[in-house]
Protein backbone atom coordinates (compact mmCIF):
# COMPACT_ATOMS: atom_id res chain seq x y z
CA UNK A 1 0.00 0.00 0.00
CA UNK A 2 1.42 3.19 -0.80
CA UNK A 3 0.09 6.86 0.06
CA UNK A 4 -0.23 8.63 -3.45
CA UNK A 5 0.10 12.69 -4.68
CA UNK A 6 -3.19 14.09 -4.41
CA UNK A 7 -3.16 16.47 -7.47
CA UNK A 8 -4.62 19.94 -7.08
CA UNK A 9 -6.87 22.35 -9.40
CA UNK A 10 -5.90 23.39 -11.90
CA UNK A 11 -3.91 20.28 -12.66
CA UNK A 12 -5.98 19.18 -16.27
CA UNK A 13 -6.60 15.47 -15.05
CA UNK A 14 -8.87 17.17 -12.84
CA UNK A 15 -11.23 18.80 -15.75
CA UNK A 16 -10.88 15.09 -18.15
CA UNK A 17 -13.54 12.99 -18.19
CA UNK A 18 -12.13 10.06 -17.06
CA UNK A 19 -12.20 6.42 -19.13
CA UNK A 20 -14.18 3.36 -18.31
CA UNK A 21 -12.57 1.17 -15.99
CA UNK A 22 -12.44 -2.41 -17.67
CA UNK A 23 -10.22 -4.50 -16.21
CA UNK A 24 -11.04 -5.75 -12.16
CA UNK A 25 -7.85 -7.32 -11.86
CA UNK A 26 -5.46 -7.01 -8.41
CA UNK A 27 -3.76 -4.25 -9.63
CA UNK A 28 -7.37 -2.14 -9.47
CA UNK A 29 -7.35 -4.17 -5.92
CA UNK A 30 -3.87 -2.32 -5.19
CA UNK A 31 -5.09 0.83 -6.55
CA UNK A 32 -8.32 1.10 -4.53
CA UNK A 33 -6.40 0.49 -1.28
CA UNK A 34 -3.90 3.17 -1.88
CA UNK A 35 -6.68 5.25 -2.51
CA UNK A 36 -8.22 4.57 0.45
CA UNK A 37 -5.05 5.48 2.39
CA UNK A 38 -4.45 8.28 0.80
CA UNK A 39 -7.87 9.59 1.60
CA UNK A 40 -7.80 8.22 4.93
CA UNK A 41 -3.79 9.99 4.95
CA UNK A 42 -5.57 13.52 4.04
CA UNK A 43 -8.71 13.06 6.22
CA UNK A 44 -11.08 13.30 3.55
CA UNK A 45 -14.48 10.94 2.76
CA UNK A 46 -14.18 10.36 -0.72
CA UNK A 47 -11.45 10.63 -2.94
CA UNK A 48 -11.68 10.21 -7.03
CA UNK A 49 -8.91 8.50 -9.25
CA UNK A 50 -8.31 12.13 -10.80
CA UNK A 51 -7.33 13.07 -7.93
CA UNK A 52 -4.38 10.59 -7.80
CA UNK A 53 -3.35 11.70 -11.59
CA UNK A 54 -5.32 9.39 -13.12
CA UNK A 55 -7.63 9.76 -15.89
CA UNK A 56 -10.08 6.81 -14.59
CA UNK A 57 -13.51 6.90 -13.30
CA UNK A 58 -12.98 5.52 -10.11
CA UNK A 59 -13.82 6.50 -6.21
CA UNK A 60 -13.30 5.22 -2.88
CA UNK A 61 -15.47 6.14 0.18
CA UNK A 62 -16.68 6.17 4.04
CA UNK A 63 -19.20 9.04 4.21
CA UNK A 64 -21.49 9.47 6.94
CA UNK A 65 -21.00 5.30 7.52
CA UNK A 66 -21.31 4.41 3.74
CA UNK A 67 -17.90 3.03 2.80
CA UNK A 68 -17.70 1.56 -0.92
CA UNK A 69 -15.66 1.38 -4.29
CA UNK A 70 -17.41 2.82 -6.91
CA UNK A 71 -15.83 1.67 -10.45
CA UNK A 72 -17.86 3.94 -13.15
CA UNK A 73 -20.43 5.39 -11.43
CA UNK A 74 -23.26 6.89 -12.55
CA UNK A 75 -26.05 8.93 -10.65
CA UNK A 76 -29.33 6.89 -11.52
CA UNK A 77 -31.79 9.06 -9.17
CA UNK A 78 -32.25 12.14 -7.56
CA UNK A 79 -34.88 13.63 -4.90
CA UNK A 80 -34.94 17.05 -2.73
CA UNK A 81 -32.71 19.51 -2.63
CA UNK A 82 -29.96 20.59 0.29
CA UNK A 83 -27.38 23.19 0.41
CA UNK A 84 -24.11 22.71 3.05
CA UNK A 85 -20.64 23.19 2.87
CA UNK A 86 -18.51 20.91 0.70
CA UNK A 87 -14.79 20.49 0.26
CA UNK A 88 -12.66 18.95 -1.58
CA UNK A 89 -9.02 17.57 -1.06
CA UNK A 90 -7.84 18.97 -4.50
CA UNK A 91 -8.88 22.44 -3.52
CA UNK A 92 -7.32 22.80 -0.44
CA UNK A 93 -10.66 21.95 1.08
CA UNK A 94 -11.63 25.53 1.46
CA UNK A 95 -15.75 24.94 2.02
CA UNK A 96 -18.46 26.66 0.12
CA UNK A 97 -22.17 26.38 0.31
CA UNK A 98 -23.37 24.17 -2.85
CA UNK A 99 -26.35 23.36 -3.58
CA UNK A 100 -27.58 19.68 -4.68
CA UNK A 101 -30.22 16.62 -4.41
CA UNK A 102 -30.82 15.67 -0.92
CA UNK A 103 -30.78 11.78 -2.01
CA UNK A 104 -29.10 10.16 -4.43
CA UNK A 105 -28.93 6.75 -6.09
CA UNK A 106 -25.40 5.23 -7.42
CA UNK A 107 -25.19 2.61 -9.77
CA UNK A 108 -21.11 1.56 -10.50
CA UNK A 109 -18.95 -1.79 -10.39
CA UNK A 110 -17.35 -3.17 -7.36
CA UNK A 111 -13.43 -3.93 -7.54
CA UNK A 112 -14.78 -7.32 -8.60
CA UNK A 113 -16.78 -5.75 -11.53
CA UNK A 114 -19.91 -6.44 -10.03
CA UNK A 115 -22.63 -3.76 -10.46
CA UNK A 116 -24.73 -2.46 -7.68
CA UNK A 117 -27.25 0.16 -6.81
CA UNK A 118 -26.75 2.43 -3.55
CA UNK A 119 -29.06 4.95 -2.29
CA UNK A 120 -27.79 7.89 0.31
CA UNK A 121 -28.89 10.65 2.08
CA UNK A 122 -27.70 14.06 3.13
CA UNK A 123 -23.68 13.73 3.78
CA UNK A 124 -22.92 10.72 1.85
CA UNK A 125 -25.47 11.35 -0.78
CA UNK A 126 -23.67 14.46 -1.60
CA UNK A 127 -20.32 12.42 -1.55
CA UNK A 128 -21.76 9.82 -4.37
CA UNK A 129 -22.25 13.74 -6.14
CA UNK A 130 -18.70 15.11 -5.57
CA UNK A 131 -16.49 11.76 -6.45
CA UNK A 132 -18.93 11.09 -9.73
CA UNK A 133 -18.54 14.78 -10.79
CA UNK A 134 -14.83 13.87 -10.69
CA UNK A 135 -15.24 11.13 -12.92
CA UNK A 136 -16.62 13.61 -15.29
CA UNK A 137 -13.92 15.88 -14.81
CA UNK A 138 -16.38 18.24 -12.83
CA UNK A 139 -14.97 20.02 -9.10
CA UNK A 140 -17.63 21.33 -7.02
CA UNK A 141 -16.48 24.84 -7.79
CA UNK A 142 -17.92 24.63 -10.83
CA UNK A 143 -21.31 24.08 -9.35
CA UNK A 144 -20.83 27.55 -7.63
CA UNK A 145 -21.41 31.17 -9.15
CA UNK A 146 -18.59 32.85 -10.71
CA UNK A 147 -17.54 35.11 -8.05
CA UNK A 148 -18.09 32.44 -5.40
CA UNK A 149 -15.79 30.31 -7.59
CA UNK A 150 -13.51 32.96 -7.73
CA UNK A 151 -13.26 33.71 -3.86
CA UNK A 152 -12.56 29.55 -3.07
CA UNK A 153 -10.01 29.93 -5.27
CA UNK A 154 -8.54 32.65 -4.58
CA UNK A 155 -8.56 31.60 -0.89
CA UNK A 156 -7.00 28.12 -2.30
CA UNK A 157 -3.88 30.19 -3.75
CA UNK A 158 -3.42 32.04 -0.77
CA UNK A 159 -3.61 28.95 1.60
CA UNK A 160 -1.17 27.18 -0.40
CA UNK A 161 1.27 29.76 -0.60
CA UNK A 162 1.31 30.19 3.76
CA UNK A 163 2.21 25.96 3.78
NI1 LIG B 1 -13.26 16.32 -4.43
Amino acid sequence: MAIRKITEYPEEVLAKVGKPVEKFDDELAVLCEDMYETMYDAEGVGLAAPQIGLNLRLFVMDCDGVKLIAANPEIIETEGEQASHEGCLSVGKVPAVVKRPMKAKLRAQNEKGEWFEAEAEGYAARAFMHETDHCDGKLFIDHLPKMRREMVITRFKKEKRWK
